[in-house]
């Protein structure tokens, strides 16, 4: 039988939409030298931000855990043959396919973030630009990828993933439930950027 359970904490869905926010403010000033200061600062949050997943990766509760979607190739396959005949099996923390691209969001955004960083200082080598730009357009087409699994999964499974990338709740068994939320380390890394924020800004 089917409940609402928690299955995203808090911080993992802090985490989520503040990465997305600050990725797409370092890329929407890219360009721009009048807004230079937010380019580099949401690249600064952008690092902070992938940092702390990392450690919630091994810390963090059950579905946020990385050995919660650290599949082998041959579920990825699986998944994906099930998946083209229409008969994916429901997950209710990431699904195999879904997987691959949070870890090359994860990873492209520890690539861009870094290069970023490195760009700051003098007298930096040609590779790093090239990297940080091959970045970031590897990241924009992993983005497209992940919204539009989000998006297929959500349709096939009659799920409303992203709500519950906010609310953190889905429907599942009972014992599928996180026992707390951790809203403290939210509100923790919230107050951090934001003084980060106005630090760097003033
Ligand atoms: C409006 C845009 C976006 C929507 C609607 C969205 C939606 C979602 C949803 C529903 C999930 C959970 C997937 C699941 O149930 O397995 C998720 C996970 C994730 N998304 Fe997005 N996403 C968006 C933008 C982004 C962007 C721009 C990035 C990267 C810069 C990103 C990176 C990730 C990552 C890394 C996860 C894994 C979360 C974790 O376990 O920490 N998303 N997203």
């Amino acid at each position: 039988m089917s409940h609402k359970v928690l299955v995203w904490d808090a911080p993992t869905r802090t985490f989520h939409w503040l990465q997305a926010l600050s990725f797409l403010g370092a890329y929407l000033t890219a360009e721009s030298e009048k807004h230079r200061d937010i380019h580099i600062l949401c690249g600064f949050i952008l690092f902070g931000l992938i940092v702390f997943r990392v450690l919630w990766g091994f810390v963090g509760t059950r579905h946020a855990r990385f050995s919660s979607f650290l599949f082998k190739p041959g579920e990825v396959i699986t998944y994906l043959r099930a998946l083209l005949r229409g008969q994916a099996a429901q997950f209710v923390g990431h699904n195999p396919l879904g997987s691959i691209a949070i870890w090359l969001l994860l990873g492209l955004g520890l690539v861009l973030s870094i290069t970023g960083i490195m760009l700051l200082q003098d007298d930096v080598s040609d590779v790093v630009v090239t990297l940080h730009g091959y970045a970031t357009n590897a990241m924009l087409v992993v983005i497209g990828m992940h919204l539009a699994g989000v998006l297929v999964s959500s349709v096939l499974h009659k799920e409303k993933l992203v709500p519950a990338m906010l609310h953190g709740h889905k429907s599942a068994h009972p014992d599928h439930a996180i026992e707390s939320a951790y809203p403290a380390i939210a509100l923790i890394m919230l107050v951090a950027v934001a003084v980060f924020a106005y630090w760097y800004l003033h």
